[in-house]
């Protein structure tokens, strides 16, 4: 049966009255509301992008105040209860932001302020981009976050946050002012660089480690209208799709351009598809022009606002489609004919053998940007990368597929073609990396002592740890 099923069912047998949740019924204020199995709330809270995200949990809490936050995992911190925290419940894992435990969404917190004398807006940890997208659209102002619709502020930017401006501003790591956050003894406690450099560092890649986010404050950049959007190719087209991503990818040096380009596999054959952008209403000569002289097979890049940009991303699955999913991040030194050809030889290996258990998706996501991308924050000021000394290109495999019977399979082939492809040695990336990858690989064997003696002073009784994602 499919989660969602039992969700709608509330197969959960002994869940109205398990102890966890009434105490926090009892406890939390009005602001707070607790949902069990069968009410449409709770069915909301628990949901994600990726069916094989979801767990059947108890009871969903959505939150209303960061003293109620610092109550719920009080009660949570003292009756040992397993827990998981939702912002845009993209998580590609299972169980970093689902449970059997206690569901906590953070939707309650959905304030956006852009303060124009700071050029800082503050986010809510429950948004999600498209909505902060569409407020700060109208204010003329933008913010460095997701590229498609659907994706939460709070996961990206723990995690570190590619974003269309990454180019001219960083990562979202880079961007963040301030994090509101409600550490595991309860108290709300705003985190700056001034306040606790470690924590602050720590913060910037390090998730869930640290207690439960509420609030970010986010750098303002000024935001006009955009060029971009989406195009799919025949595979008849691949010499061109190729010559064109591999000039892209070394010659075009405008940190306006943007691109994601893709190399897919379904349905029995290779689908070439892109993400273009650019950070003005019009692209100069010579920077899409290879990709668009290819007759496309859908072609939608148009200028309109940013808002409108993510929002015509059409997602490739949704929780309602039931697919399961596994990302995975092949970090790569650079995009020459030789390494995209690496990709061109996986996705015709992986596409028929996957497709022989069920694939529905194979696809491998080119991520091109500038030398110069890790050079918008000092050296040393976030966990993620654990290096600044050079860029590894964030290359995504994302696999889909409906049985769960069939998950070794596809989380084997998610390992075995990063173990084939990345750069020995460079940084994974926490919000593409499998659930089993060491932290050191992605923070450094410097940057996980930092997290854990940070971790240390600030969860002394691991609280966090009754929450899954990447522990330090
Ligand atoms: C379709 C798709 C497109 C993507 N595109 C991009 C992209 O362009 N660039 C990029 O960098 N990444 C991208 N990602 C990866 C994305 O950054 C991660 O999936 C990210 O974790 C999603 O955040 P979320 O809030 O939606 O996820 P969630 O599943 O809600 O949370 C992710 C993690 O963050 C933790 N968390 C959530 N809220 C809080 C909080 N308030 N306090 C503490 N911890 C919290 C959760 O416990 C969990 O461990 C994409 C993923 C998908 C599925
Ligand atoms: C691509 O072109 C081939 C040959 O013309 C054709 O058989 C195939 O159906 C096309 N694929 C798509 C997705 O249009
Ligand atoms: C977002 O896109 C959908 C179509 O995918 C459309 O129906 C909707 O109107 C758009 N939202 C806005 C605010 O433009
Ligand atoms: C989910 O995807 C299916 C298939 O692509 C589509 O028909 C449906 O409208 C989507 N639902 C949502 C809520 O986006
Ligand atoms: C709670 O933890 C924070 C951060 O470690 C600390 O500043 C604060 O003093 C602690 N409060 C209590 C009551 O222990």
């Amino acid at each position: 049966m499919l989660p969602t099923t039992a969700l709608l069912l509330g197969l959960t047998g002994t869940t109205i009255g398990f102890h966890g949740c009434q105490l926090i019924a009892d406890e939390v204020s009005s602001a707070t509301d607790v949902y069990y199995p069968g009410s449409s709330s709770y069915i909301a809270d628990n949901e994600h992008y990726a069916t094989s995200s979801l767990q059947v949990s108890k009871c969903s809490v959505e939150p209303g105040s960061a003293d109620d936050v610092g109550i719920i995992l009080g009660i949570l911190g003292k009756m040992k209860t397993p827990f998981g925290i939702k912002g845009g419940g993209h998580a590609t894992n299972q169980g970093f932001s689902s449970t059997i435990g206690v569901q906590i969404a953070m939707t309650r917190f959905n304030e956006i302020t852009y303060d124009s004398a700071t050029q800082t807006a503050v986010i809510g940890a429950g948004n999600i981009w498209d909505d902060v997208y569409e407020t700060l659209d109208a204010q003329g102002v933008n913010v460095v976050g997701g590229r498609v619709t659907g994706i939460g502020v709070a996961g990206f930017t723990l995690g570190g946050g590619y974003s269309w401006l990454s180019n001219q501003y960083g990562l979202a790591v880079d961007n963040v002012v301030a994090y509101e956050l409600v550490v595991p003894n309860g108290t709300a406690v705003t985190v700056t660089e001034g306040s606790d450099p470690d924590l602050f560092f720590s913060l910037k890649g390090g998730g869930n480690n640290y207690g439960i986010v509420t609030r970010f404050t986010l750098k303002t950049h000024q935001q006009g209208a955009v060029w971009g959007g989406l195009a799919a190719y025949n595979a008849s087209y691949i010499s061109a799709f190729t010559a064109a991503a591999v000039k892209f990818c070394s010659e075009v040096t405008d940190p306006k351009a943007g691109m994601i380009i893709v190399y897919g596999y379904t349905s029995g054959q290779v689908i070439l598809s892109t993400q273009m952008f650019y950070d003005g209403p019009d692209p100069p000569d010579g920077i899409f022009d290879d990709f668009l002289a290819i007759p496309a097979l859908a072609l939608d890049a148009v200028t309109r606002s940013f808002f409108d940009l993510i929002n015509s991303t059409v997602p490739a699955i949704n929780a309602s489609t039931g697919y399961r999913t596994v990302y995975n991040h092949i970090p790569t030194l650079k995009y020459s004919t030789s390494s995209i050809e690496g990709v061109i030889d996986e996705v015709n290996f992986w596409g028929p053998v996957l497709s022989a258990h069920g694939a529905f998706y194979v696809d491998y996501a080119i991520e091109p940007f500038l030398p110069s991308l890790l050079t918008h924050a000092p050296v040393g000021s976030s966990a993620y990368p654990g290096s600044r000394d050079h860029v590894a290109f964030p290359t995504n495999v994302n696999l889909q597929w409906l049985s769960e019977s069939e998950d070794d399979v596809f989380h084997d082939a998610a390992r075995q073609t990063t173990e084939r492809l990345r750069a020995e040695g460079e940084p994974m990336y926490p919000n593409y990396a499998i659930y089993d990858t060491p932290v050191a690989d992605m923070f450094g064997e410097v940057g996980v002592k930092r997290m854990e003696a940070t971790r240390e002073r600030v969860d002394p009784h691991g609280v966090m740890m009754l929450t899954g994602g990447f522990k330090v």
